[in-house]
């Protein structure tokens, strides 16, 4: 007996070693932490259990049979986040550059399993060279099963990617189809071909980190949601963000127990400026209105003219999406309709209440967007409020002009409440403009053009510059002063917690893509 259990002991130390001491030490030179290590500052302390420690490949490849690592560089299993079940593997670099092949892959697969079977959020910790070059077109079947497996997850359980060190080739194509990415800044990147590659075929000379770096996926490609400074960072920022999303598409997100007292906020009177061609910034309104410290903006480097992100109103998890004044006078483009229909698809999925913070002066016109797809992609954002059934709140600090008015949650596409502070212009078109266009002719004719062009103007304003035309037909239900908004926040969603609303049957819907 006890040379069977000290059997156990050396085969379980064998395993904790990873790709051994060497290469744990040239892992810590890097500034990374070990598979383990991840794992054991990103779980409840103890919780950790492990399901396929001692599972090898079953290659002989190029003397692959002479290389064989308990566990076959993932280490793979389930725990706890502040009491609740997660899903996690981490891929250990240590061994053979943590490279992805029909064992390691089946261990990954066997957790993403288990996580749809059982409702809970799967993590994946990625720091991989690879499909592992040895075994083949074996590497590439076993990516497939788990790309196969995230689509059928994709909306059940939330899945979040961290990217801790390189991923390459097929590799990246896996957090692409999860939830939430976040990547370490100088110790990981993400690209489908390397800068060799990337030099051979197109003669640019790029480096790792400018090609697919931290830097470039959180303000260029829009790839990654968050970054970090470094790996513990990253651990927190994970369990972080899973304390604002639900277990599962049938629950909902934990709440924090509050108390209403004062929900008043004098300092929202004051941030909207005289001038209405002046910008403020929209955070200012967001930080004002939401509980303290319950911010965390999502794609934050990313179209920054809208600000996507969770937060709590009295306790209770929300998705804001906000126009930025502050940034291209918070107009919708291309890349800010992309990121807000992603954010409202997912806490849509997810039973998360949207609140939507409005100041927009219209879709960004020229050759660049159209050429592009402006029309496609605004109709992404378009499309994803119109399906989305959880409940919806608006509130109209300013512009809300033209078809934006439409997009931005507005009660026609189906939100619930519709708020509008006292300098809302709800309108098709800014005052100027429009007196421009249609009153082209008495302005032409006018012995004093500028006079009459200002005239009209000051007429047009008084008819739309304001939110009474759309509050008489029922579009606004109620102006607000500034200071009252947390109030009526509080109140709308708590009246509408119950909301149950059905999209018609259908196989699935056909989003422009
Ligand atoms: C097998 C691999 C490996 C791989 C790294 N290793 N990548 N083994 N298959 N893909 C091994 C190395 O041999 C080495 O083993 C150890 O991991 C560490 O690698 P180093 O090169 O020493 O580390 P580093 O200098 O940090 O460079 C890391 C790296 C580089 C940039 C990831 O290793 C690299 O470029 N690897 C190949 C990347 C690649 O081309 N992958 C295939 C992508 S195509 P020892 O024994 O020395 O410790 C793809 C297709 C998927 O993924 C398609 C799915 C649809």
């Amino acid at each position: 007996m006890q040379d069977k259990i000290e059997q156990l002991e050396i085969r379980t130390s064998d395993a904790l070693k990873g790709g051994g001491e060497k290469r744990i030490a040239s892992q810590h030179n890097k500034g990374k932490l070990t598979a383990r290590e991840r794992i054991h500052f990103l779980l409840d302390e103890g919780s950790f259990e492990e399901i396929g420690m001692f599972v090898t490949h079953r290659s002989s490849n190029f003397g692959l049979d002479k290389e064989k690592y308990p566990g076959d560089g993932v280490v793979t299993g389930y725990g706890k986040i502040d009491g609740r079940l997660v899903y996690v593997f981490s891929q250990d670099f240590t061994v053979m550059g943590g490279s992805l092949a029909e064992a390691h892959s089946e261990k990954i697969c066997r957790i993403m399993d288990l996580a749809l079977q059982n409702g809970a959020p799967l993590i994946g910790l990625n720091d991989s060279g690879g499909a592992r070059i040895q075994e083949g077109v074996v590497s590439l079947g076993a990516y497939a099963d788990i790309f196969y497996r995230n689509v059928q997850a994709s909306g059940v359980v939330p899945q979040i990617s961290a990217i801790m060190g390189p991923c390459a080739g097929g590799a990246v194509y896996s957090p692409a189809l999860t939830d939430f990415i976040m990547m370490v800044e100088n110790s990981s990147y993400m690209f489908v071909t390397g800068p060799n590659v990337v030099k051979t075929v197109t003669h640019e000379e790029v480096s790792s980190e400018e090609l697919g770096g931290a830097g470039a996926h959180s303000s260029k490609s829009g790839v990654t949601h968050f970054t970090a400074e470094n790996d513990i960072a990253c651990i927190r920022l994970i369990r972080n963000l899973v304390s604002y999303i639900p277990q599962n598409c049938e629950e909902e997100a934990r709440s924090i127990s509050y108390t209403t007292g004062n929900e008043k906020r004098p300092a929202l009177d004051n941030i909207i400026p005289a001038n209405p061609t002046q910008p403020y910034d929209m955070q200012d309104v967001i930080k004002e209105v939401i509980d303290v410290d319950s911010w965390l903006e999502v794609h934050k480097d990313y179209a920054e003219n809208i600000i996507v992100g969770f937060a709590r109103l009295a306790g209770r998890s929300i998705g804001i999406v906000a126009n930025q004044p502050a940034f291209l006078a918070g107009v919708l483009d291309i890349k800010s309709s992309n990121k807000a229909a992603r954010f409202v698809r997912f806490c849509d999925a997810f039973n998360i209440p949207l609140l939507v913070f409005e100041d927009v002066p219209g879709f960004l016109p020229g050759t660049d967007q159209e050429w592009n797809g402006i029309i496609t992609n605004g109709a992404k954002l378009l499309y994803a409020f119109s399906e989305a059934t959880v409940p919806r709140v608006t509130v109209i600090t300013r512009k809300a002009y033209g078809g934006a008015y439409d997009v931005m949650n507005s009660k026609h596409i189906g939100a619930d409440m519709n708020y509008a502070w006292p300098t809302a212009e709800i309108a098709v078109m800014g005052a100027k403009g429009a007196a421009e266009i249609i009153f082209k002719k008495e302005i032409s004719e006018s012995a004093d053009k500028d006079a009459k062009w200002k005239e009209k103007e000051a007429e047009y304003a008084r008819l739309f510059a304001n939110p009474y035309s759309a509050a008489e037909r029922g579009y606004v239900d109620e102006v607000i002063q500034p200071y009252q908004t947390r109030e009526k926040l509080i109140r709308a969603f708590e009246m509408l917690k119950n909301k149950v609303d059905k999209i018609p049957r259908k196989k699935h819907s056909n989003m422009p893509l």
